[in-house]
């Protein structure tokens, strides 16, 4: 979950490595650092903190060369501080890494090391594989098959990326499993690599990806890849569509807010070009779905973490009903120890915004092991879980950089229910005007979404109300139950307040003797089929003298008359109306963060791509 970039070519490295590196920040920033190659040298800059604090340093102290490579880091072994920060050099200073994963036998190997005479300078697992790759090159091997030899030794996931003085007309990088993307990106006479395509978008779109267990030797002419094993592989070449301006703030103060408002053109996108409103038809091609195949389907699982998880919870709700296909969900870190039973008819449908979540990965490699049919609902383009699926739905909602997740939790809402459109058609479940009135329903998308966002204002008022809040209640039945969940992870991660999503009928089952005057309680009472339910929860509140905020719809005079705050909604169908209820509790959580002064895109302790288990 760090961000790495490499460059090589005739321009100077250190601004494009250090704005690269800014734009993978979302990835990792308890540290970063630099190292150039200078006058045949290598010149390093490291800091804790920030990319800004490490952009001081270079100031003051500059390096100029044309190939370096740098890292923004996210701490798993070792305190955040400079001396745990990338790249990591060896005892020569003549070879640096960059390193994203973890070097799980790191301690078997510090000690073969350390008995072999290898001064550790840093606490990190990192740090063995620069001191592994200094041993063969001391035999005389070149940097290419010193790398490869490390990589042998290495558990766990990884992805690497290494400079030599001794061989300056190449950065060498390598992945093994999934710790991250590695992205070589292609110019005129100049190579790139990074962890994620952000941070070369604003100088090339030809780009191509690491497998797991390939190598590249890249140079100023391309790269030269092959497996781990030396077998040469001919890469392939995408044109990446997305507009590097997307990737920037514009007139936002943060990226969250900015990613808040983007979501009636990020649904237009997730809808454009598969529904034909005129012939009332879905078409999602990359899923490689026949009615055969579709027929076939016993079951799905569908897997994912976090923000991602939620939307398939509603996912499930919007399955069942639609395409009655049974659907369980399953969170992703616990899939591969569950022991689940499938079959070659069974889907597992993983969603992800990054498409590099170990977590997710390992859930569909264990599906890809025991034979099922494997789907993925991605974000990003070219990543993993697009790759490794046998048909994908592509979000389409150009890159996500606030670490809170919010356009790519409202387009997979939108995607499951075109997929639960598409398997009912094929399986000749849904009749005509089932599907007409199912796809009408959809053009009302963006614009029920811009209404929401238009009543910024009022929820910057109900912020105000909960900014000095300890605790907080969110609850939900039904289709919105997931939402309850989704409103409380968006309000903890943001803005560390606890908060805690339960399903309205369960409250009396215990939690409702956490509930008083300090208790805010935010319910969500849309006019879906749980409507009378969630009054009789606001009453239940109430009366223990909690303080109620009801998301609810625009002209309801009872929810009105009860709730002490109201975040109107227009009126949407029912089976739609998540992708309108998260959009107020997406806003109050940006707003809440943001009264109490906090750093909404980067929350202390986490990072955008979690690759480690
Ligand atoms: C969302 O706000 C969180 N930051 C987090 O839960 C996220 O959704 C989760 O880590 C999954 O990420 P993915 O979609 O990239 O797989």
């Amino acid at each position: 979950m760090c961000g790495i970039v490499g460059y090589i070519g005739g321009q100077d490295a250190t601004p494009i490595i250090l704005n690269g590196l800014k734009k993978l920040e979302y990835r990792g920033y308890d540290s970063a650092g630099l190292a150039v190659l200078e006058d045949g040298h290598i010149q390093l800059r490291r800091d804790a903190g920030k990319l800004d604090r490490l952009s001081e340093l270079v100031a003051t102290s500059p390096l100029h060369g044309h190939v370096g490579i740098g890292h923004t880091r996210w701490a798993t072994h070792g305190e955040p501080n400079a001396r745990n920060a990338h790249p990591h050099t060896g005892a020569t200073g003549n070879v640096v890494v960059v390193h994203n994963g973890i070097v799980e036998n790191y301690m078997e190997l510090r000690e073969e090391l350390a008995a072999e005479g290898v001064v550790f300078h840093s606490d990190t697992d990192s740090e063995t594989i620069v001191h592994l790759i200094e041993r063969y090159l001391s035999s005389q091997v070149d940097l290419v098959t010193a790398v490869r030899k490390t990589l042998g030794h290495l558990k766990g996931a990884h992805g690497i990326v290494v400079l030599s003085a001794s061989e300056p007309d190449k950065i060498v990088a390598a992945r093994m499993g999934n710790a991250g993307g590695v992205v070589i990106g292609f110019g005129q006479d100049e190579t790139f690599v990074a962890s994620d395509i952000p941070a070369i978008l604003e100088h090339t779109r030809r780009v191509t990806f690491l497998e797991s267990r390939q190598m590249a030797v890249i140079t100023r002419a391309g790269a030269r890849i092959t497996t781990l094993d030396g077998r040469e592989v001919r890469p392939q070449v995408t044109t990446v569509a997305w507009d590097p301006v997307s990737a920037e703030k514009g007139e936002f103060r943060h990226f969250m807010q900015k990613e808040i408002h983007e979501q009636v053109r990020a649904l237009t996108d997730t809808l454009a070009g598969r529904v034909d409103y005129e012939k009332d038809l879905i078409r999602l091609p990359q899923l490689n779905l026949t009615p055969e195949k579709a027929r076939q389907i016993d079951k799905i699982f569908i897997t994912a973490c976090g923000t991602a998880a939620h939307a398939g919870m509603v996912g499930k709700i919007l399955i069942e009903k639609i395409a009655r296909i049974p659907v369980e969900v399953n969170i992703a870190s616990e899939f591969r120890y569950s022991d689940p039973i499938l079959t070659p008819n069974t889907v597992v449908l993983a969603i992800s915004q990054s498409g590099e979540t170990a977590d997710t990965l390992a859930a569909m490699e264990e599906a890809r092991r025991k034979g099922a049919m494997l789907w993925s609902i991605v974000n990003a383009i070219g990543s993993q879980a697009m790759r490794i699926a046998d048909g994908y739905i592509s979000m389409q909602t150009g890159p996500e950089i606030g670490v809170a997740s919010t356009k790519a939790f409202t387009a997979p809402l939108v995607d499951l229910y075109m997929l639960a459109v598409v398997l009912a058609d094929l399986r000749g479940t849904l009749d005509l005007d089932a599907r007409r009135s199912l796809i009408k329903d959809l053009a009302l998308i963006p614009d029920l979404v811009g209404r929401c966002l238009d009543r910024e204002a009022d929820v910057v008022a109900v912020a105000h109300q909960l900014k000095d809040t300890r605790s907080s209640l969110y609850l939900g039945r039904g289709i919105n139950m997931p939402i309850a969940y989704e409103g409380a992870l968006k309000l903890k991660e943001i803005s560390y307040i606890h908060a805690e999503g339960y399903p309205a009928g369960e409250m009396k089952h215990g939690p409702i003797a956490l509930v008083d005057k300090d208790m805010p309680v935010i319910v969500l009472a849309p006019q879906d089929p749980w409507h009378e339910k969630m009054i009789s929860q606001i009453e239940q509140a109430r009366a223990r003298g909690g303080r109620v905020v009801a998301v609810a719809t625009e002209g309801d005079e009872r929810i009105a008359s009860l709730a002490d705050h109201v975040l109107w909604v227009p009126s949407a169908p029912w089976l739609l109306s998540p992708v309108v209820t998260v959009i107020p509790l997406q806003m109050l959580a940006y707003h809440i963060a943001s009264l109490r002064g906090l750093d909404v895109d980067q929350p202390r302790n986490l990072a955008k791509s979690v690759t480690v288990e």
